[in-house]
């Protein structure tokens, strides 16, 4: 038998409109022929609000927005093929292995892009009487260390996510590098900052300049919305 390894481009044409086809001569399993599209598990937050925001256009925000949406679509499309495939005895198919190896990819996609989202729009700087900017300066020093330590994060070659994450078991603050979605997350740890480094949230606006747009990023930051999921 063969093994299908899916890369992204791969897998979103596969996942289309038309369906997910992923079985290579084993039977299909079409998502659209379940007939439960009705119960999705999650559907796409607006974030239209977030249009007008200084220094992103309505053209990047726009395929943003799809984007993400696509990342709700193939997260439900996983969550009712997967869950067919264990009703039907099909979990020691390859093919089963590898969409739950391409679960984490659309379920972050899906959830990280909600958390920058929701910490984007804001319009007043960081209270530094927040427990948040506490931990900040106790954790870096200061809070300037710890904007210079996560500009530099962001400003890592390569595609991904910058987060600040702060570990839950032992309450320090780090900025973390997520390389695509579903690498190097600390297990356990609790997102509080997330800022998207994928071509697809600057090139629009600023080309290759992501610095420009890391300044545009923490110019809009939410800090009451991160600073609520500190715990
Ligand atoms: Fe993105």
């Amino acid at each position: 038998m063969r093994i299908l390894i899916f890369n992204r481009r791969q897998f979103l044409t596969l996942s289309g409109i038309a369906g997910i086809t992923v079985l290579a001569g084993s039977p299909k399993i079409s998502f659209s022929q379940t007939g439960k599209e009705e119960k999705m598990a999650y559907t796409a937050k607006d974030y239209s609000k977030l249009i007008g925001m200084a220094g992103f256009s309505e053209t990047l925000l726009k395929n943003h927005f799809t984007l993400y949406q696509g990342y709700v679509t193939n997260t439900n499309k996983l969550v009712e093929i997967l869950g067919q495939m264990l009703k039907e005895g099909k979990t020691g198919t390859p093919e089963y292995a590898e969409l739950k190896r391409r679960f984490g990819w659309e379920f972050n996609g899906m959830r990280l892009h909600e958390y920058y989202f929701e910490n984007l729009g804001g319009k007043a700087g960081l209270d530094k009487d927040s427990a948040l900017a506490k931990k900040m300066t106790e954790d870096f020093g200061s809070y300037e260390a710890w904007e210079k330590d996560f500009k530099a994060t962001g400003s890592m070659r390569g595609i991904g996510w910058t987060v600040l994450y702060q570990d839950s078991v032992a309450g320090k603050l780090y900025n973390f590098w997520i390389n695509e979605h579903d690498v190097s997350h600390p297990a356990g740890c609790n997102p509080i900052l997330i800022l998207d480094v994928f071509e697809h949230a600057f090139m629009i606006d600023y080309g290759l300049k992501r610095a420009d747009y890391v300044e545009a990023f923490f110019k809009n930051i939410d800090w009451k919305a991160a600073s609520a999921r500190m715990k």
